[in-house]
């Protein structure tokens, strides 16, 4: 079923200082994975669910986004004359991928904030969220299955994952009731960010939503909460407990691919894990990682087992 929503929302104000120095004079979300900046991902997964009307909440210094997908018709006419047409295709590629708006958060008051300052251009209608820490395989086609949600439940319809509870701090986290459906629940409540014993669950929320337009009017009278921000988690538990006012909130269990990119572990992992994955740097790299594990064994046999844990086979 193809959804008449075209909106999405990609907040992108983030100082990004968990990867200093190199994101002192550049956007976090233009770090490469592999060789496309994270962003890009996020864009190419939102136009795949037919998303291609988005608005991105920047801040200062992120000029690079604007850039990146806009035109660069001096880079193409010289690829033209070259006759290097795949590196011209690549390059046009991302200025294609959507109509993109670009507009500031001004105050860093969080998340909840960022999502709102969207308001004038979403207008009266659903729309989805999705966060650049997070990369969503596309073939797993997460939003796909939300936007057939929300439109089936006429809901606002969070993405959830199964975390180890000793990772749950570091989410949202849900209280969920079962549904007809094994790969959907009802959400009954919501806490940013709880310790492992606070948690409702060890479901939490990854960067995808599909929200009703109410959502606007209950994150402006939403207070600051966790880290003194606007959580857009504080607004959505509003939801869940009023679904005759807002239309309730409901999850869909993702147990697809997912790739975090929001701290430097994480981040090297996503590179490896989609690199072993391509065509053109899998073999190559697979060969050379089996290479690499079998020369750092250590005689404890500590080593092999914590670099053995990517997937190369
Ligand atoms: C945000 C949300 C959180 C969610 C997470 C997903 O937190 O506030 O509820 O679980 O994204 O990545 P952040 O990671 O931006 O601190």
């Amino acid at each position: 079923m193809s959804s008449t929503i075209t909106k999405a929302v990609i907040p992108a104000a983030g100082l990004g200082t968990r990867f200093l120095p190199a994101t002192k004079a550049m956007p976090k979300e233009m770090l490469p994975v592999v060789d496309k900046p994270a962003i890009q991902y996020v864009v190419e997964e939102a136009a795949a669910a037919g998303l291609t009307d988005i608005v991105m909440v920047t801040g200062r210094h992120k000029n690079a986004l604007e850039n990146h997908f806009d035109r660069m018709t001096e880079l193409e006419s010289l690829l033209e004359i070259k006759g290097d047409h795949d590196r011209l295709a690549k390059v046009r590629h991302a200025s294609r991928l959507a109509d993109i708006h670009y507009l500031r958060q001004g105050d860093p008051l969080g998340l909840g904030h960022a999502v709102l300052r969207a308001r004038m251009h979403v207008g009266d209608q659903p729309f989805a969220v999705l966060l650049g820490d997070d990369l969503i395989d596309v073939r797993d086609a997460l939003l796909t299955r939300m936007l057939a949600e929300q439109g089936k439940r006429n809901a606002s319809i969070v993405a959830l994952l199964e975390v180890d509870p000793s990772q749950i701090h570091l989410y949202g986290a849900a209280a969920v009731e079962a549904t007809d459906d094994p790969d959907v629940v009802r959400v009954t409540g919501l806490v940013e960010k709880p310790s492992t014993e606070d948690a409702p669950s060890n479901l939490a929320i990854i960067g995808r939503y599909v929200l009703r337009p109410e959502v606007f009017d209950v994150l402006e009278r939403t207070p600051p909460g966790k880290g003194n921000e606007i959580q857009l988690t504080d607004a959505l538990q509003e939801m869940a407990v009023t679904p005759n006012a807002t239309g309730g909130v409901y999850g869909v269990i993702f147990r697809g691919r997912r790739y975090d990119t929001g701290d430097r572990l994480d981040y090297i992992k996503a590179i490896v894990q989609l690199a072993v994955e391509r065509e053109d740097l899998g073999p190559d790299l697979r060969t050379w990682l089996h290479e690499f594990v079998a020369s750092h064994v250590e005689p404890a046999g500590v080593g092999p087992a914590a670099v053995g844990s990517v997937a190369v086979g």
